[in-house]
């Protein structure tokens, strides 16, 4: 593999990618991304090399995505609209991004007989009680509870369609939620931060009892790396690093790194639909893969990101008050 296509790769984990794999390799990256509210090419500081240039366009223009995908030897996929929040208030761009995005890429995949990584997210499954002694395997059945959830289960089952159908080079991963570094502040750790460091009191949803199993950006990159290269062409394999915590446990965990009292929090309207709790078993990319997490300790990656913002308030600051903006409209 000499060349590849991100797509996403100014989004948190997509940019976490290209970074990772300019440093593993020697590889050529060319990243396609719309630059949407999400978007920040600053997220690729030092990236953007002779190794990696940005294309600033949409996975929907299927003239732009042919003739990427015809350039390069792989494409690993992370652009989406990745937001539950947002996708209540306005699925319709989640249908584009998600759906077509994912149709037009594997269109091109396959006229040009090009490897395809899909990635993707633990929400296909829905949720699972908090005393269920099961976590999501490989064979879960798809049960997607939100908009965001159900355009990315609708993506898996294409990739899977055209794996089966036209004989796709493809395989799939599905993680859990990721933390670390260049994470939009709408997403609940880098919220809960950034919210501290302004002198704003923490927002749990409900009674922030949900559940979910954190994993560390890089050990995503990692994982998603690794099958790229070794992985079994049409199957699926589940990305988590065993950190199940309550949303009230992690937002104590901020406030006590941060210097606040641990019960400085106010608990807030609940999300409609609002998954109870994920949590992985990712058995099957450590058995089969050699994989293993590096970032095993939560509170100290946890540290580690909480003095990112505080250092980077230069990256986060500008997308700050308008997000909170739209949180408040919701009562959130
Ligand atoms: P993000 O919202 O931070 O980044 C998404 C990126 O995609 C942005 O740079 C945006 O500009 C780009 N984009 C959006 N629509 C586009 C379009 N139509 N064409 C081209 N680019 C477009 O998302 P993220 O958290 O980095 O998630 C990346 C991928 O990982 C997604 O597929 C998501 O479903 C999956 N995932 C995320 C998590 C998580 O915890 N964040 C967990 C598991 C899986
Ligand atoms: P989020 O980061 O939106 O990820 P996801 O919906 O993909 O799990 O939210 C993580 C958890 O935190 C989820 O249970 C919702 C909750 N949450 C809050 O309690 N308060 C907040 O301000 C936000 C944004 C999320």
């Amino acid at each position: 593999m000499r060349k590849i296509l991100v797509t996403g790769g100014a989004g948190f984990i997509g940019s976490n990618f290209v970074h990772y794999v300019l440093n593993e390799s020697d590889v050529t990256v060319v990243v396609l991304d719309k630059l949407t509210y999400a978007g920040n090419p600053r997220s690729l500081e030092g990236a953007l090399s002779h190794r990696a240039n940005l294309v600033v366009g949409d996975v929907c223009d299927e003239v732009l995505v042919d003739e990427l995908v015809a350039s390069v030897d792989a494409v690993v996929h992370f652009a989406a609209e990745s937001h539950n929040d947002n996708s209540l208030r306005n699925p319709r761009r989640f249908l584009d991004t998600n759906v077509i995005g994912t149709y037009t890429l594997i269109e091109a995949a396959r006229r040009h007989d090009v490897r395809y990584h899909h990635v993707s997210t633990d929400e296909v499954y829905g949720d699972l009680e908090l005393d269920d002694p099961n976590r999501f395997t490989e064979v879960t059945p798809y049960n997607p509870s939100s908009p965001y959830s159900s355009t990315k289960a609708a993506s898996d089952l294409l990739v899977r369609a055209w794996v089966r159908s036209f004989g796709l080079k493809a395989t799939i991963s599905n993680c859990s939620n990721n933390y670390g570094p260049y994470q939009h502040v709408e997403k609940f750790i880098p919220r809960q931060i950034t919210n501290v460091i302004d002198g704003v009191r923490p927002k749990l949803y409900g009674q922030g009892q949900n559940v979910r199993d954190w994993i560390h950006a890089n050990d995503h990159s990692a994982a998603v790396w690794l099958i790229l290269q070794r992985g079994i062409i049409g199957e699926t394999y589940l990305i988590g690093a065993d950190g199940e915590k309550n949303n009230r446990e992690v937002v104590e965990a901020i406030l006590q790194i941060m210097g606040q009292p641990s019960d400085a929090y106010d608990f807030v309207l609940d999300r409609p639909g609002h998954d109870l709790r994920y949590a992985i078993d990712s058995s099957k990319l450590r058995v089969d893969l050699g994989w293993r997490p590096q970032f095993s300790d939560f509170i100290a990656g946890l540290e580690n990101t909480i003095g990112w913002y505080r250092e980077n308030e230069h990256w986060w600051r500008p997308k700050k008050s308008q997000t909170e903006a739209m949180y408040s409209s919701l009562g959130q």
